[in-house]
């Protein structure tokens, strides 16, 4: 998961901007998480929507803009500024804890609990390199390179370089790149890479080495330079093309996570991993209407007793839509 969302480019930029900015306080320094879907929420559709805004009042016609969020967006439209913001931004607690998870591998809580102990820049981060785990040592190490977003050229490029090395490994792999890059972003916060195989499905034994084995490949050809998490079935680091000839410069340290799925949960996964988040939420909220419960595994249909049967059968994204009759949406279409 990547911790920097792409700015929202809007008519309305100036308030999707202090949307996100107040979404992230509430599940940073808060962690409530609620009042966070409910900013990005609203955030979402506010850039979506293709006129100026004017007034709250306006906004609030719009779904998940509720009365406080109009007020909000009433003070900005008149004053320019939200004295909420600028109290936050002003506030040591908040701007160090909320600098501090912008470190991977530090999440709110660690944030909060290095803040209490005095540590509230990368500087004094630095000092105390000692107290911190393997992954936010890697955090701190890229911290600038993971700060930047990764161009879509550059996103094509490392597609090509690892579908062709799973290729390489076993011609039977099917990998696929998810999150924003699938949906067509012009920049991704990371690499969300998806991987199955046709011997390993929900019934069978775990499979570790389908993952293992690619990992060490990827690293065995100079792309993958570091490791945060190896587990059986998901891997957490990092990874950097090596310049061709005619590159000017170097590339940078990417994130990349490499997941790898049963075949048979392969395109709930797919799903999921696509995202965006909002249009998961959407359309899990839609399957529940439709007596249906989707996940990143399974899709499975829900008895009158609300209780979930055994999972239905998917080949295919457009299978699950189909299942909760829902329009078959593109990449490119879901970003809500
Ligand atoms: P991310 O990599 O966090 O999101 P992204 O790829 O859409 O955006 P970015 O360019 O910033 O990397 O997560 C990948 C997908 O996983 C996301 O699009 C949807 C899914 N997801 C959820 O549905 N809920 C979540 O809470 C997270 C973290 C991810
Ligand atoms: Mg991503």
């Amino acid at each position: 998961m990547s911790k920097r969302k792409a700015p929202q480019e809007s008519l309305n930029e100036g308030i999707t901007d202090f949307l996100v900015e107040l979404a992230n306080y509430e599940k940073n320094v808060n962690r409530a998480i609620h009042k966070y879907n409910a900013y990005r929420k609203a955030a979402s559709t506010i850039a979506k929507y293709p006129n100026k805004i004017k007034s709250g009042e306006e906004a609030k016609k719009l779904d998940g803009v509720g009365a406080k969020i109009a007020e909000k967006i009433d003070e900005f439209l008149q004053t320019g500024k939200l004295r909420k913001l600028e109290k936050i931004r002003n506030d040591d607690t908040s701007s160090s804890i909320n600098f501090l998870t912008r470190v991977t591998g530090i999440g709110p809580a660690a944030a909060r609990k290095f803040f209490e102990e005095g540590v509230k820049t990368l500087d004094d981060l630095k000092k105390v390199e000692h107290k911190l785990n393997h992954h936010q040592k890697i955090g701190l190490k890229y911290f600038e390179e993971f700060e930047k977003r990764i161009p879509r050229a550059e996103m094509e490029k490392m597609e090509t370089l690892i579908l062709g090395e799973l290729t390489e490994i076993d011609t039977e792999y099917i990998g696929t790149i998810c999150g924003s890059y699938r949906r067509g972003a012009a920049s991704s916060g990371d690499i969300d890479i998806l991987l199955t195989h046709p011997k390993y499905t929900s019934q069978t034994e775990k499979q570790p080495k389908l993952l293992h084995a690619v990992v060490e490949h990827l690293e065995s050809v100079g792309f993958v330079t570091d490791t945060l998490s190896k587990g059986d079935t998901k891997f957490m680091g990092v990874c950097q093309l090596q310049p061709s000839d005619d590159d000017e410069e170097e590339y940078l340290h990417r994130r990349i996570d490499i997941r790898l799925i049963p075949k048979d949960q392969y395109y709930c996964g797919v799903l999921y991993f696509t995202g965006s988040d909002i249009f998961n939420k959407n359309m899990r909220t839609h399957a529940l209407e439709k007596g249906f419960t989707l996940n990143e595994y399974t899709i499975r249909p829900l008895g009158v007793t609300g209780v979930a049967g055994e999972p239905l059968l998917v080949d295919s994204e457009k299978d699950i839509f189909d299942y909760i009759q829902y329009k078959y949406r593109e990449p490119k279409d879901r970003s809500e």
